[in-house]
């Protein structure tokens, strides 16, 4: 048996299931009723058996009803359900659970088909499953200490990755001619670079059923957001959408929410917008969007100071408010020499307090540790500018704050534009740019999403130059 080997416990993606979410994803792959007798199952991350004990369950209950013998749905067990775990642990503990359902029905000595390895040299399911369910693992593959095995899948090649991508490609690998899968895993699915291939080839495949967007639900004890996602065989062209928060339905077509190697999710109204926004290449001497200064040591650079030489006001563009700055550049964004700046005694002593940990920073100028960790922002500082936040909920979270000459902007993005403050408001201050944030998926705690300096370029672009 080949196992992997892990960096720490945790690595094992072990998040289990929720009964309630169980129900509902065998619900969604239609693993209900009498259609799923002598139908192959498989979960291939099994854990503790939180999917396999419901099979067991529907398929003894529907099996009861049709009058089949114990030693009949015995049989049955045996050979239409199986399961794949890597913890030996895990795998002891879900054959107990299973046993335990199937002993409350009087049938006993299950030779239960899970296998305690590696699923990912499992071939023996392949071409063969009838239904692929599960919640497979969520592990950076780069925290595995051997991922050999992970690097012959294809759709991993893409660099970093993350074991459910790979998961997917085992699943859809298991399926038979007519076969669905359905998982819940990460939404990062639909826009992270990791997942790319992935989305290429569910949407070349046809293979995209159903996408039931979880959003800001938090199904798991973990800052992970995720979906159920459902696949088939039958060659899809369109999807069945559902926004998890509002029950909103759509149904819609490949080519109307995989737009620039991503998914979107909207009505299909926005979706045409979102379209015209993202394939857009932004005249960026008229609109700019940038991030602010990146000091990589916030409490040493910014707040209040003994001494005013080198200081400049800065902007929380995350809040608005106004603070100091140690600035040590001239007006052109050329770094101070340490030697001139320490002529300060004030600023001499208040480096030598601190210069183990400004050397400690990952440093973009290993050998430079007296100024800001990174140089973004810094050749902006002198021009007129709005600093605004990157995380919101609603049209009420948007702080847009004057940032002007002098002024620096840290903890999120600032604008370059000629427009007014007013006229830069009557454009963001809307639901269609809250709209717009929200479909781009990147979900964060609190209900709240965020956007990057290109997200919000695009859309000012779009606002300012035409529609
Ligand atoms: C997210 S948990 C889900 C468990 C279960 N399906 C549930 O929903 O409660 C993922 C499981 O995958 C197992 N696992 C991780 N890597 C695996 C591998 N390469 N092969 C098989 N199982 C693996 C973990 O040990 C863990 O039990």
């Amino acid at each position: 048996m080949k196992e992997l080997k892990r960096t720490e416990e945790k690595n094992n993606g072990r998040y289990y299931t929720p009964s309630d979410m169980v129900r509902f994803i065998l619900d969604t792959a239609n693993y209900c009723g009498d259609s799923i007798l002598q139908k192959h199952i498989i979960d291939n991350s099994c854990g503790d058996g939180a999917f396999l004990c419901e099979i067991v369950r529907r398929y003894c209950e529907i099996a009861l009803k049709k009058g089949q013998s114990k030693q009949q749905i015995k049989q049955d067990l045996e050979f239409y359900i199986h399961g794949i775990e890597v913890e030996k642990s895990e795998y002891q503990k879900c054959i107990d659970n299973l046993n335990k359902i199937t002993e409350l029905l009087g049938s006993y000595n299950i030779k239960w088909d899970i296998k305690n390895t590696d699923a990912l040299t499992v071939q023996d399911y392949n071409g063969k499953m009838d239904f692929v369910i599960g919640n497979p693992p969520y592990v950076r593959v780069h925290n595995l200490l051997d991922y050999s095995s992970v690097k012959q899948f294809h759709l991993t090649q893409q660099g970093m990755t993350d074991l459910y991508i790979v998961f997917y490609e085992i699943g859809i690998a298991m399926l038979n001619k007519t076969g669905v899968l359905c998982y819940i895993n990460p939404s990062s699915l639909f826009n992270s670079l990791a997942a790319k291939l992935l989305r290429k080839n569910l949407i070349q495949n046809k293979l995209l059923k159903k996408v039931i967007d979880l959003k800001h639900k938090q199904i798991f004890n973990a800052t992970t957001y995720t979906a159920v996602i459902l696949l088939s065989k039958e060659k899809n062209d369109y999807i069945e959408y559902i926004n998890g928060e509002t029950q909103q339905n759509e149904i819609l077509r490949y080519n109307e929410f995989y737009l620039d190697g991503n998914f979107y999710f909207s009505n299909p109204k926005n979706l045409i917008k979102i379209k015209n926004i993202l394939f857009r290449q932004p005249e960026k001497n008229i609109i700019d969007v940038k991030n602010g200064f990146a000091t990589l040591c916030d409490n040493f650079f910014i707040g209040q100071f003994d001494f005013d030489e080198y200081t400049i006001p800065v902007i929380k563009s995350s809040t608005g408010v106004t603070a100091q700055c140690f600035y040590p550049y001239d007006k052109n964004g050329k770094y101070i020499p340490f030697d001139e700046l320490i002529k300060v005694p004030k600023i001499k002593d208040y480096y030598f307090q601190n210069a183990e940990r400004l050397k400690s920073r990952s440093l973009e100028n290993k050998n430079i540790w007296h100024i800001f960790g990174r140089s973004q922002g810094i050749l902006d500082t002198w021009k007129n500018k709005y600093a605004i936040n990157a995380l919101i909920r609603h049209i009420d979270d948007i702080k847009l704050t004057p940032c002007p000459a002098g002024v620096g902007s840290y903890s999120g993005l600032y604008i370059l534009t000629e427009l007014s403050f007013n006229e830069l408001k009557r454009i963001l201050f809307q639901q269609e740019f809250v709209d717009y944030i929200q479909s781009l998926g990147k979900y964060k705690q609190g209900g709240y999403y965020t956007f990057s300096s290109k997200d919000l370029l695009k859309y000012l672009d779009y606002k300012i130059i035409g529609e």
